[in-house]
């Protein structure tokens, strides 16, 4: 029974009561004044009819005196109706008229009284309301003219009942009603507190169930949900990021340390320890930089970061990117050749991007060269528009990515066996996918036979789209 109350105290129980209490007293309230106004009327036609009554009674007492009354009054008695009549002499003894008897209290009334009157309906008799007005005529005659008002009682019971009735259904519905109602409200907060909670437990898959009703607790349910979402893939990334940084970064971290140890323990002179230090420096710095990688990849990803957006040409992105790599691709013997659309107006962030594809192109000079060949084949980069897309893509004539490995290399710190004599730290690709991702597009690896061909996509539309907004 600890339901009960609970039900009583939700808004919507709260609100079906007042509502119902607000609609009774309004209902009452329309009755009452229709009451009132059709029995002022009736009271009224009442009374008309026994004032047109007495004055035609006084008209012909007028004319013929007590003998044309009672002779009146004897006819008049005849007709069926609601009309009573009575004249008796001053003793109370019955001189015509269609009442019967007469009562102490009527005997000594005047004007207007009520009484009960006993009519004879066959055999029964049976007791009903008279309005009438009781006169004194002179030699101590009495004259009583009035009518059944038993109908009116019968109206004023009906309306009585009605309006008892009535009033106590609609409270009993209403009441009903609003129980109902918050029961079914009341279930589905429950739901969702019982959720909330598995959820703080620590279950973070966890959703809240949305009843297809499509109503403002389905709304609000959805946008939970959505919340969630966005929570458990910003937790994950979290979690992924302090795992990389747990398994990736402490092993050189470690090896870092263990130098400068080593370096301590064997006692050399000053230039050893030039050396050492020199050393350290500059794995502090690759250390710095695949710190500053990996926090800028998991922003990304976690959409934290607000790219800067601007109205970029990738056309005139690509060229500069390409001409601050032609003098490394020249100490390593390669070519960069470049195939661009003249115009390629994107919204976007222009650092990021170029970010991007430096890795590509950085990758390329590394890994792309043929082997066994005098004149290294060029890196191609061309920027085309397919649809309502931009695709710009970095190909090489090296050994490429097994197709099974294409995959892989996006992830984090993945680094294929065959690079390991090469510096790097396995983030670069990572890089390129998440800002990829972020400007709404895509990047994908392909066999440029022979070689890698990595392109990255972007949306032409909807990156100006979200240039507008
Ligand atoms: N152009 C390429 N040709 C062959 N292998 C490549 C190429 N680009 C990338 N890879 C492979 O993918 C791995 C991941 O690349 P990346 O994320 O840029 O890391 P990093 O360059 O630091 O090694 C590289 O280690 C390499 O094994
Ligand atoms: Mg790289």
């Amino acid at each position: 029974m600890s339901f009960l109350p609970k039900l009583f105290r939700t808004t919507t129980f709260r609100l079906s009561v007042l509502n119902l209490v607000l609609f009774a007293t309004a209902a009452a309230v329309a009755i009452a004044y229709i009451y009132w106004n059709t029995s002022g009327l009736i009271a009224r036609q009442l009374d008309g009819v026994i004032q047109a009554e007495i004055q035609g009674l006084a008209e012909q007492y007028r004319a013929g005196g007590m003998a044309r009354l009672t002779k009146t009054v004897a006819e008049r008695s005849q007709t069926p109706g609601e009309s009573l009549y009575l004249v008796t002499d001053r003793n109370g003894r019955y001189i015509a008229g269609n009442l019967t008897s007469i009562t102490p209290g009527l005997w000594n009334a005047v004007g207007q009284i009520e009484f009960v009157y006993q009519r004879r309906n066959g055999a029964e008799s049976q007791n009903r309301l008279a309005l009438a007005n009781v006169f004194r005529l002179r030699g101590g005659y009495r004259l009583i003219v009035g009518r059944d008002i038993e109908e009116r009682r019968a109206f004023e019971r009906v309306i009585l009942s009605a309006v008892l009735w009535g009033l106590g259904l609609m409270g009993l519905i209403g009441l009903g009603g609003g129980l109902l109602v918050s029961r079914n409200l009341l279930a589905r907060i429950d739901k969702v507190t019982a959720t909330s909670q598995t959820i703080m437990a620590g279950d973070l898959s966890e959703r809240i169930s949305v009843t297809g009703a499509d109503d403002e607790l389905d709304r609000l349910s959805e946008s939970l949900n959505a919340m969630l979402d966005r929570i458990e893939q910003l937790m994950t990334g979290l979690r992924e990021v302090s795992d990389n940084i747990a398994h990736d970064l402490k092993t050189p971290l470690n090896r870092l340390r263990n130098r400068v140890e080593d370096a301590l323990r064997a006692k050399s002179g000053a230039a050893d320890y030039r050396d050492v230090l020199e050393r350290t420096i500059e794995e502090a710095d690759d250390l710095i930089k695949t710190f500053n990688a990996l926090l800028s990849i998991a922003r990304l990803e976690a959409g934290t970061t607000e790219a800067a957006r601007g109205q970029i040409d990738l056309a005139e992105l690509v060229s500069d990117t390409v001409e601050l790599y032609e003098p490394l691709a020249e100490e390593s013997g390669m070519k960069l050749e470049t195939r661009l659309l003249q115009k390629a107006h994107i919204s976007g962030d222009r650092q990021l991007l170029g970010q991007a594809l430096s890795n590509l192109i950085d990758n390329a000079i590394k890994y792309g060269r043929g082997q066994g060949k005098a004149q290294a084949d060029p890196i191609v980069i061309d920027l085309k528009k397919r649809g309502d897309q931009f695709e710009i893509a970095v190909a090489d004539r090296g050994p490429g990515i097994e197709t099974r490995d294409r995959k892989r290399v996006l992830e984090r710190f993945v680094r294929l066996e065959t690079s390991r004599s090469r510096p790097g730290s396995g983030l670069g690709l990572s890089l390129a996918a998440a800002v990829a991702r972020l400007h709404g597009g895509d990047i994908k690896l392909a066999n440029n036979k022979p070689g890698l061909r990595v392109v990255i996509t972007l949306p032409a539309s909807g990156a100006a789209d979200a240039a507008e907004t």
